[in-house]
């Protein structure tokens, strides 16, 4: 069932859970993912980066991801992650994407605020839903210090506006995490999630989630994050499984035999994270 990220969203704030949005490259991905929605009984947010797209094609990517999503009992929803590309926008509107992510996070606020506008206004009139991001995300240390936090981290007072001005349907708030493995255990800034929620009252989304502890993503969920996004855990299971393989098997030349069981380790992982993110059972008809 193909639905818009807005609705996918919407239920998951108004019913307090967070659904996973697992980033895509190829085929054995789009599966991994739709299998474990189906096990779980989860809604799902299937997504692609540029880097994904430009892998793959846009076109592949999107016909994949519309079978799956038409094939399958569980709502699912088809993102563009971290868009900064216009001409790719428009691209992944005109292939059928149902969400759009506007990343202007590294311009000014008022440059951020009318790129994502122009976007929200052209996506919304085709019936796409947008995500925007506020505040720095990548490259987040551990010990980062209060000064360094509250420039780096999303500005509630920002945010309010930011939400107001664009028409933006859910937004990426900065609140410690950061993409890729991290070095130490990252500390996310519960407050400020829970001050962000109470001011927009609308779906926030966490980057970055990959190896962040069970118990704060819990946490973050009950403070109000509806979106989590996985692309390095994914990875890992794949590589993992994919290295055991051919390090037991270094004779067997058929993908299928190489790559099969890699779909199955990515689809454990990714229903471990769709029962901890409290979507599992969550599917509508
Ligand atoms: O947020 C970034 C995702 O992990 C995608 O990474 O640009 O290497 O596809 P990528
Ligand atoms: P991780 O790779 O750290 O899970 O981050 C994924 C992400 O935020 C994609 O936008
Ligand atoms: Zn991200």
């Amino acid at each position: 069932m193909l639905v818009s990220g807005r609705q996918i969203l919407n239920h998951a704030h108004e019913n307090g859970y967070a659904v996973g949005a697992f980033n895509v490259n190829n085929m054995e991905q789009v599966q991994a993912i739709i299998e474990a929605a189906e096990e779980t009984k989860s809604p799902v947010i299937i997504q692609a980066s540029q880097g994904g797209l430009k892998y793959a094609g846009v076109e592949y990517i999107a016909a994949m991801a519309k079978v799956a999503a038409e094939k399958a009992s569980v709502p699912v929803a088809i993102h563009l992650d971290h868009g900064t590309d216009f001409k790719q926008i428009m691209a992944c509107l005109r292939n059928g994407f149902t969400s759009v992510m506007i990343d202007g996070s590294h311009y000014e606020l008022e440059e951020n605020i009318r790129k994502t506008k122009q976007i929200v206004e052209m996506a919304h009139a085709v019936g796409v839903s947008v995500e925007a991001e506020l505040g720095k995300i990548g490259g987040v240390e551990d010990d980062i210090s209060v000064d360094e936090k509250d420039a780096t981290y999303t500005d509630p007072d920002e945010a309010e506006r930011f939400v107001k001005e664009t028409g933006v349907d859910y937004l990426a708030i900065a609140v410690g995490t950061a993409h890729g493995p991290y070095k130490g255990e990252p500390k996310l800034d519960f407050d400020r999630i829970k001050v962000i929620k109470e001011r927009l009252n609308m779906p926030l989304v966490l980057h970055g989630s990959s190896g962040v502890p069970e118990e704060s993503i819990k946490k973050a969920v009950s403070l109000g994050i509806n979106k989590i996004n996985i692309d390095t855990d994914i990875r890992m299971a794949f590589h993992k499984a994919v290295k055991a393989f051919v390090a037991d098997n270094p004779d067997v030349y058929d993908p299928r035999k190489i790559v099969g069981p890699a779909r199955i380790a990515m689809k454990e992982v990714i229903a471990e994270k769709m029962k901890m993110f409290g979507a599992a059972g969550k599917a509508w008809k």
